[in-house]
């Protein structure tokens, strides 16, 4: 792709620090970063380099004004040793979309596949083997220009770096505790809810501490206008399973269209369930547990995978969904997503993106 990709590597290597058993989200990160900048109009100086700080002034409008988009996505490495990237093509798409709404240069979908494969190739080692486990990959493009005017910046970075990681929630495959947001919101029609900004995370941070002080990990944001409708979680999008239906928000452009959660639809319908995109009404869902009717909720995010909801907090109320127990459609799309992206199943999809390593086979085999 790039004749002129610049390769420094790492004098040395951190990877024989990292406990493996006992990985976090996001507090470790792999040797090597790629980096390429913006400046007179057009995408240069391509650059896989340690991991490390960089020099931004204080003045870059993007410290104050956050005009910054970012992805997440995940490298696995099956039994057979083949390092798998899940879907980044959809990734590439995504993030062109949110840069659009935030007047970034895009970077086309192919250049954001080659850094990816050129990043995942050189510090393949740091794929964990655990299932649950993997290597999230975090491409981030942001505004670096050193000005205070409300204005899109003219000069860009775009660096992609990953870290090994263990599922979002501490909990696992263990059920989660949920909060019915009644009073803030996270996005509006005609904002940018749809589109991964920083600025959607930031404004989750309060109302999310507010929800940790009583036990609830993540907030189910409601529509900002009637605080009716159930939107996504933030972290992920969410599912319902009723008697003979499963049922997930609709894409009306104010919740993420996840990667995840388009995986998660397919997967169930070619299965044979019923899975309905629309308005869900929070009052529909306390009617369900009310008749018996709902018998499972789960998210499904990247960073999440497919985590079990067993119990969810509303007006004052508290429901457990099925014995806070994980539900058995649950437990088999997160059997059957996992299987597919470490390639223990056939991927009949394509989604799976094959990583080149910068290693022989055999060496990686035996590494
Ligand atoms: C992801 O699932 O990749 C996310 O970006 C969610 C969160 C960790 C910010």
């Amino acid at each position: 792709m790039w004749r002129n990709l610049k390769i420094t590597k790492t004098s040395g290597s951190r990877l024989a620090d990292v406990d493996f058993e006992a990985l976090g989200f996001g507090n470790v990160f792999s040797d090597h970063m790629f980096s390429m900048t913006f400046r007179e109009g057009a995408w240069r100086d391509p650059e896989i380099l340690p991991y490390g700080h960089i020099a931004l002034a204080p003045g870059c409008a993007t410290l104050h004004y956050g005009q910054s988009v970012f992805e997440g996505l995940k490298a696995f490495l099956g039994e057979d040793n083949v390092a798998r990237v899940f879907r980044p093509e959809m990734n590439a798409r995504r993030l062109i979309h949110s840069c659009e709404r935030l007047c970034i240069p895009p970077v086309d979908e192919a250049e954001f596949c080659a850094a990816i494969d050129a990043l995942v190739g050189l510090d393949h080692a740091w794929i964990p083997r655990k299932r649950g486990q993997a290597l999230y990959i975090r491409p981030l493009i942001f505004g670096i220009e050193n000005h205070l005017e409300v204005r899109p910046s003219t000069a860009f970075r775009f660096i992609v770096m990953t870290a090994p990681v263990r599922a979002y929630f501490q909990e696992g495959v263990e059920p989660i505790a949920l909060k019915v947001e009644e009073t803030y919101t996270r996005s509006a029609p005609g904002g940018v809810g749809h589109v991964k900004t920083a600025g959607n995370y930031a404004a989750s941070l309060y109302p999310t501490q507010l929800g940790a002080r009583d036990g609830y990990v993540q907030m189910v944001w409601l529509d900002g206008i009637e605080h009716r409708y159930i939107e996504e979680v933030g972290a992920m999008n969410i599912f319902f399973r009723l008697k003979d239906r499963i049922v997930t928000p609709d894409l009306h452009g104010t919740i993420l269209p996840g990667v995840t959660r388009d995986s998660a639809i397919t997967l169930l319908r070619d299965a044979g369930h019923s899975v309905e995109e629309r308005r869900i009404a929070i009052d529909e869902i306390v009617q369900a547990v009310h008749s018996g009717d709902l018998l499972e909720v789960f998210g499904a995010g990247t960073a999440a995978i497919i985590a079990p909801v067993g119990r969810f907090a509303y007006q004052d109320q508290v429901f457990d969904v099925q014995d806070n127990q994980a539900g058995e459609v649950t437990r088999w799309l997160y059997d059957c997503l996992t299987d597919l992206q470490r390639g223990d199943a056939e991927d009949r999809y394509g989604w799976n993106r094959l990583i080149e390593l910068d290693v022989p086979r055999s060496a990686a085999a035996s590494s």
